[in-house]
């Protein structure tokens, strides 16, 4: 199987090149620099170059608040990309991947979210990566749609999400900020590459799947597992969501659950092992 990859150097990206070379699978990674995924001359290069029978899209501009900076930009690679991949691989029969966001839910629910639940997109990011799963659906009959949760994991380019931030803060006596009253399903992106490679490799029916580490927590107990297994000094306060400014609504919870598949190992045991390798691999 000929897996063709946008978007490797991200978090997830690094995930899915890393399983695709643990289970032996060809996969191709076509790096930002080389495909612009904005121009449709570049994607049709690399379609015709690599000759993929998976196209797996986990290019994009991610963050709520990043991205309401610029929401023409935002548009042009989460969504109108997107319509340029989806007709694209089209024409040649290829099996198409979009990665989605729990963010395209408003937050509101107060339980975990599932494949059956409407969509309420409250902001330029979500509502671009609601479209995109909207084109992915029009224009491509073999598709699958991946909604994730907040993730984390190795990346090999350099990130600017909240993970990244308190992974650069852990060294240091500094104090941080997190709101109790925010809700995720924390995810491994290593856990979430394998289902994604599995949903793939195994032909389940096209559609749309839910993928997330089992359980739902708030931020704070979620920095505060970090950093404990982290055996780090950063000290955790307490804070509620609106103590932290933003330029746009962001919803408050957004726990995922799949009605589809079954359940992943829990987010805290998925965390033990991330922070147990990092460790490993910054001794080596
Ligand atoms: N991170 C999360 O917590 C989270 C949560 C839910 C869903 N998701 C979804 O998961 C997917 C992956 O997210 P991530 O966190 O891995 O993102 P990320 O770490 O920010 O990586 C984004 C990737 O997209 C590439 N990229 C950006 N603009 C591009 C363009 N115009 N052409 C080609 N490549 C481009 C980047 O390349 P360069 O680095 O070389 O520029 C990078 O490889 C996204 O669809 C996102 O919406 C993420």
């Amino acid at each position: 199987m000929n897996i063709l990859l946008f978007g490797s150097t991200g978090m997830l990206g690094t995930a899915l090149e890393q399983v695709c070379k643990n289970r032996d699978l060809n996969c191709y990674s076509a790096l930002h620099k080389d495909t612009d995924i904005t121009d449709p001359d570049d994607l049709k290069q690399a379609i015709e170059k690599f000759v993929p029978d998976v196209i797996i899209n986990a290019a994009a501009l991610v963050g709520i608040a990043q991205c309401e900076c610029d929401p023409q930009k935002t548009f042009d690679v989460n969504t109108i990309a997107v319509s340029y991949l989806a007709r694209l691989r089209e024409e040649g029969n290829i099996i198409f991947v979009q990665i989605s966001s729990s963010s395209v839910f408003d937050g509101t629910k107060n339980d975990y979210y599932t494949e059956d639940d409407c969509v309420s997109p409250t902001a330029s990011y979500s509502a671009s990566k609601y479209v995109a799963e909207c084109f992915t659906k029009t224009f491509c009959s073999k598709h699958y749609i991946i909604r994730l949760p907040l993730l984390f994991g190795p990346r090999q380019n350099r990130g600017e999400r909240f993970v990244d931030m308190l992974i650069g803060k852990l060294q240091s006596d500094e104090k941080l900020e997190a709101s109790i009253d925010k809700i995720d399903s924390p995810t491994y992106t290593i856990d979430a590459a394998n289902v994604i490679l599995d949903i793939v490799e195994g032909a389940k029916p096209f559609g749309l799947y839910h993928v997330a580490n089992h359980g739902k927590v708030s931020l704070y107990e979620f920095v505060s597992q970090f950093v404990k297994v982290s055996s780090s000094n950063l000290q955790i306060l307490k804070a509620k969501d609106k103590d932290f400014k933003s330029p746009v609504y962001t919803p408050l919870a957004l726990p995922l659950k799949s009605v589809k598949l079954r359940s992943l190992r829990s987010w805290k045991d998925a965390l033990q092992e991330y922070i147990t390798k990092s460790l490993q691999i910054k001794k080596l």
